[in-house]
């Protein structure tokens, strides 16, 4: 379905995720045939002119871009672009905003991509208001989505005094991986295992999400949100709505947050004794950190969902920075065979349980772990798995990037992969315990796989990586 011309106002333009994603994705999107025209106007707190703005974005591609962009088409990406200190206040931005428009032609809309920090989100809006940018234009706001649950909803109260709820796009980028919506197709397109996608037959489930990365440059915005608020809140607990959620009547917007609202209301409170908070040895040392900081750079817990399917199966979350492994997977363990008529020391069990595994990585892969005999005398087992990769199936060029993908739905009105104020306020409530009583964070060596307590948390079970 075609979008209209848009205008992409890019607030927080020089921040880390406007070098990495907005600016590389934007680019791709102009010079692919997935979008009409489109003129860029970005904003931040930094002063620079046009010509600044480009050279930032030439770096950004140069090192982020997944693709080269070179030459004519660099040109034409560049020419695209202009800049606004957000000093020069509403009227200079409305003007640049008009310039952009009148390189387009009629019927333009307006995207405003607000990629600020909560706390500067409401100045974003009051000058989208002032600037009279507010009629025929969509907003998307960067997560996390407030810092609790009081700030959340006074965030959305403040947001729809100027902006209605079907121009607002949340978004948590990891609904847009190819890998997030594959649990939807999998689930629902397959007769083979919805029977079995319940407490009698799954015994927990594992969302890992180690990362390498460290803090790069995003220390005042990571002191202030920590690992809990900058992934768990958002990316993790938006995954396990994925996966845990009844099927939906229709994969549209609303039946879809329905059913995602329903498992975040029968979330258990988070309970602190059963999270570990880590921060990685040498962080505090780190340029713009507080020497005796309390951010997480870790966190692992145990939730519950309290419904007819999920009744006592925990699911297990862990994600940190500086980890001993980059890796984005699901893991779904099942109940071991109600009898083993195999012999002690056959090795059934010792690999621990039949497991299925969603890899959120970007080439996205599903694969399934179980028994089976090892070739030769006797009654030996061991695992055998089965692997199906996406890139295999696909043209490389069809798979979009996260955030490309989602800034497509934005300007073409679609909300199906967006999160709602009333999912985002349930899971802000649902975090109240942990936010109120965090436990003391410990400390773990840098690249490794969080502090020792995280075995306790899992046990009886076992974290399913390293593989
Ligand atoms: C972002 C977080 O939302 O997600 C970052 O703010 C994190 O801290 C990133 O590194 C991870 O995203 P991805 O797509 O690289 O897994």
């Amino acid at each position: 379905e075609p979008t209209a011309p848009h205008v992409v106002v890019l607030f927080g333009a020089t921040g880390d995720l406007g070098r990495r994603k907005l600016l590389p994705g934007l680019a791709h999107l102009t010079l692919s045939d997935l979008t009409p025209d489109v003129q860029v106007v970005g904003t931040s707190l930094e002063e620079m002119d046009d010509e600044g703005f480009r050279q930032f974005a030439r770096k950004a591609l140069d090192e982020f871009s997944t693709k080269p962009v070179e030459g004519a088409d660099w040109e034409e990406f560049a020419a695209r672009l202009r800049y606004v200190p957000q000093s020069a206040g509403p009227d200079a931005l409305a003007s640049a905003v008009r310039d952009a428009e009148e390189q387009l032609g009629t019927d333009v809309r307006r995207l405003h991509y607000l990629s600020v920090p909560p706390k500067a989100a409401r100045a974003v809006i009051k000058m989208l208001s002032e600037a009279d940018l507010v009629e025929g234009s969509r907003v998307v706001m960067e997560k996390p989505f407030g810092t609790d649950l009081a700030s959340a909803i006074e965030l959305n109260d403040e947001i729809h005094q100027t902006f209605t709820e079907d121009q607002i796009f949340r978004i948590d980028h990891f609904l847009g991986k190819e890998a997030a919506q594959n649990i939807l197709a999998f689930r629902f397109a397959n007769g083979l295992f919805e029977p079995i996608w319940n407490r009698t037959f799954i015994d927990h489930v594992q969302i890992d999400i180690p990362e390498t990365l460290g803090l790069d440059n995003r220390a005042e915005f990571y002191e202030q949100t920590g690992a809990f608020k900058d992934m768990v809140v958002t990316h993790l607990l938006q995954v396990l709505a994925f996966v845990a959620m009844e099927p939906p009547t229709a994969l549209e917007p609303r039946a879809i947050s329905e059913e995602k609202n329903k498992v975040f209301r029968s979330l258990q409170p988070i309970d602190p004794r059963h999270v570990v908070r880590g921060q990685y040895a040498g962080y505090r040392d780190e340029p713009g950190v507080s020497p005796d900081s309390d951010t997480e750079t870790f966190i692992a817990l145990k939730c519950e969902i309290d419904n007819w399917r999920w009744a006592d199966v925990p699911f297990y979350l862990r994600t940190g920075k500086r980890m001993a492994e980059g890796q984005r997977i699901i893991s779904i363990a099942f109940r071991e065979a109600p009898k083993s008529m195999f012999p002690a020391g056959s090795g059934v069990g010792s690999q621990g349980p039949d497991h299925l595994t969603f890899d959120l990585a970007d080439a996205s892969k599903l694969s399934l772990s179980f028994y089976g005999k090892r070739p030769g005398p006797g009654m030996r087992l061991e695992k055998l798995s089965m692997q199906f990769a996406t890139r295999e199936t696909a043209e490389a060029d069809d798979v979009l990037e996260a955030y490309q993908r989602l800034i497509l739905d934005a300007m073409r009105g679609d909300h199906t992969l967006f999160t709602t104020s009333e999912g985002i306020e349930s899971l802000w409530e649902r975090s109240a315990p942990l936010l109120e009583n965090p436990p003391m964070v410990k400390s773990y060596a840098p690249d490794s796989w969080g502090p020792n307590a995280i075995h306790q948390l899992i046990a009886p079970h076992a974290w399913r990586l390293p593989f």
